[in-house]
């Protein structure tokens, strides 16, 4: 019997409990007979949760583009890998098949490998949604170099830390990139983050936009001549299981961005698993998920999970309001799209506009349709199954994270019944478990909770690039021998979850997930400023929007509000980037604190809500007078 396809419900029971049971009989089974290793593991899985010591199929040799690329050659050779879509629909959608994937792989290899690139090494992938980020970060990891993809939305400053952090001695980027009617200089970008990275010797520069660059001698070269002179035969590297294959950052609640450190094998196994599953995958599929590459998501359900089933998958470069708000849709009759993955607040912002704009698409082609990135209301549930569904395809709301690798929690598209707003069930491996404020684990059902998990599965991330003190403490500490999400759950009587967002200082705008702490050091840094604190508020397309508390030196008190604020978001924006500006600002003249000095966020959360009803135990405020003021000068 063979693990790798759940066919109903029954199915789906027996092989849960099979992988909670017999977790290494389950995931070694699933990994025999779907990937092709160089080498045999020693041992599935081995593990210290108390350490956050995790290592899955020790002593096996894999590589995971042999397994994405390679390996379906002589099946689908002429098969489409990669439909790339361009942000201009006028420009045409290219059609890049394995052959010729495998191709661009080998070149791009080989051209890191001329530059120096060694097995270990990081490289700084900033790119926009083109075929060459793909072949990029595949080049990566077919030499056993580590990629570090940055979303191409981040500031100069924001790109710094992170190429500085892992110690990335090569970037590779493009001379611009085109987003709706917008053009971005990403070079321009880089060469100002570069000012503050002395360790990156080599930049290689695609070409998009074909705007004029400044390219530094000795430094900065074009990609295209070197990948004409490359040769197209590339070996590539054996690595073990456990070998890095990629860094990814993501915000925390406190301090810099955590680089999360994911494996080799284990990655594969698990995003190419829950990829088939989750998606319901058939080999003529035509797949598309809206994610940036530079998000986990897309990382392993755009590149990884898809080309490890040998799917054919769509990289579309624009966004969903451009020409105009009937995009996706057109994409979605153009390509014959059959799974479609986006994220709520695309659904929202596309539902809020005239109904015309999908209406006049059967969107016959759809199978399943999919959510992730944050908690998907039920009007937005519904809007999605009525008007991009049809009532026919299963929604799948998918919970996991950066760290998480792959999906965890989700629907089993035509096993699993869905339910608006909840996740629903574990998928076979995951063990979730709720724990109350005692720290014990929540037997019952119909109760909400801490969301953790118990047991280890093959992607999660294996530690913080450069801190794996940290990597403990945040994600093992606070529920001892368990993996613990920071989001909150609740489990109903079925055992359905839904996740009811976050319980830490992280706040996910547009499905972002933004950190307090660095929005707040930025705005901190603007001379008129003497102290600041963020907090969530419900908006309606967003999912959150953040709002500002903000106490200004006695010099800035007589500067004019509407220029400080203009500047305050600026400097979010050079810093962070401008998915991190704030909505509203509120000046104030103190912060709600503790007597230990701790501010009270929840109060401040209270009055952003405009929830005046209940502030809970305020006696432990040194200053509650300071309440009354901040809610009489409340931002509407
Ligand atoms: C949130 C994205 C509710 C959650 C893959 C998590 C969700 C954080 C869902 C991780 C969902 C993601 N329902 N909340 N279906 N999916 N989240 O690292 O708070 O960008 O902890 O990974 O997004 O965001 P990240």
């Amino acid at each position: 019997m063979s693990y790798y396809k759940i066919a109903n419900l029954e199915q789906y029971f027996k092989h849960y409990h099979k992988s909670v049971r017999e977790p290494r009989k389950f995931w070694g089974k699933i990994a025999e007979e779907n990937f092709t290793w160089y080498q045999m593991w020693e041992k599935v899985v081995e593990f210290n949760m108390a350490e956050a010591d995790i290592k899955w199929f020790t002593g096996a040799k894999v590589n995971i583009v042999k397994n994405c690329i390679d390996r379906h050659l002589a099946r689908r050779g002429n098969k489409t890998a990669i439909i790339f879509e361009p942000n201009n629909p006028e420009e045409e959608a290219q059609h890049i098949t394995y052959t010729q994937l495998h191709e661009r792989v080998c070149k791009m290899a080989n051209v890191l490998r001329e530059q120096g690139v060694q097995k270990g090494d990081r490289v700084c992938i900033y790119l926009p949604m083109i075929p060459e980020l793909a072949v990029a970060v595949l080049a990566c990891a077919r030499i056993g170099a580590i990629h570090s993809v940055v979303f191409a939305g981040f500031s100069a400053s924001a790109v710094a830390t992170r190429i500085n952090d892992c110690d990335c001695k090569m970037v590779i980027t493009s001379d611009g990139g085109f987003r709706g009617n917008k053009t971005i200089d990403l070079k321009g970008i880089i060469d100002e983050a570069l000012t503050h990275c002395p360790g990156v010797h080599k930049v290689l520069v695609a070409k998009r936009t074909n705007e004029q660059v400044n390219m530094v001698y000795g430094r900065d070269m074009w990609l295209q001549p070197l990948l004409d002179e490359a040769s197209d035969n590339n070996v590539a590297e054996i690595m073990d299981a456990e070998d890095p294959l990629f860094i990814l950052y993501t915000s925390g609640s406190t301090g810099k961005p955590k680089g999360m450190l994911h494996t080799t094998a284990g990655y594969m196994v698990y995003t190419a698993y829950t990829f088939k599953n989750v998606f319901n995958y058939e080999e003529n599929d035509v797949y598309w998920c809206t994610a940036d590459i530079g998000w986990i998501t897309g990382h392993s359900y755009i590149l990884y999970g898809p080309l490890l089933n040998g799917a054919t998958t769509v990289i579309f470069e624009g966004v969903p309001s451009y020409p105009d708000f009937s995009r996706f849709w057109e994409v979605i009759e153009k390509h014959q799209v059959t799974q479609f993955y986006t994220a709520p607040t695309a659904i929202r912002s596309l539902a809020k506009e005239s109904i015309d704009y999908v209406q006049g698409f059967p969107l016959k082609s759809l199978k399943v349709i999919g959510s992730v990135g944050e908690p998907i209301n039920e009007e937005a549930w519904n809007w999605y199954n009525d008007h991009v569904g049809g009532k026919r395809c299963p929604v799948v709301d998918t919970w996991w994270q950066t760290e998480t690798g792959g999906i965890m929690i989700s629907p089993v598209p035509f096993v699993t019944p869905t339910k608006p707003t909840y996740a629903t069930l574990p998928l076979p491996g995951i063990q979730p478990v709720l724990m109350d404020e005692k720290r014990n684990e929540i037997e019952e059902n119909q109760v909400v909770g801490s969301l953790c998990i118990k047991f280890p599965w093959p992607s999660i991330a294996r530690t913080i690039w450069g801190d794996h003190q940290r990597y403990k403490e945040t994600y093992f500490s606070t529920f001892p021998g368990k993996y613990f999400t920071g989001d909150g759950a609740l489990r109903d009587e079925v055992g359905y979850y839904r996740i009811t967002g976050r319980v830490d200082d992280v706040i996910i705008v547009s499905g972002h997930n933004l950190g307090t702490a660095p929005i707040e050091d930025a705005i901190n840094e603007h001379q008129a400023v003497a102290e600041s604190a963020i907090v969530g508020f419900p908006h309606d397309i967003k999912g959150n929007a953040l709002y500002g508390y903000i106490i200004l030196k006695e010099h800035g008190e007589t500067r004019n509000q509407e220029n400080l604020r203009g500047e305050i978001n600026k400097l979010i924006s050079d810093q962070i980037g401008p998915i991190a500006k704030l909505d509203k600002i509120q000046f104030v003249s103190g912060l709600p604190k503790t007597r230990s000095g701790k501010i009270m966020r929840r109060i401040l959360r209270k009055i952003a809500e405009g929830d005046y009803s209940n502030f809970g135990d305020t006696t432990t405020l040194l200053n509650p007078e300071i309440v009354e003021e901040i809610k009489a000068g409340k931002i509407e």
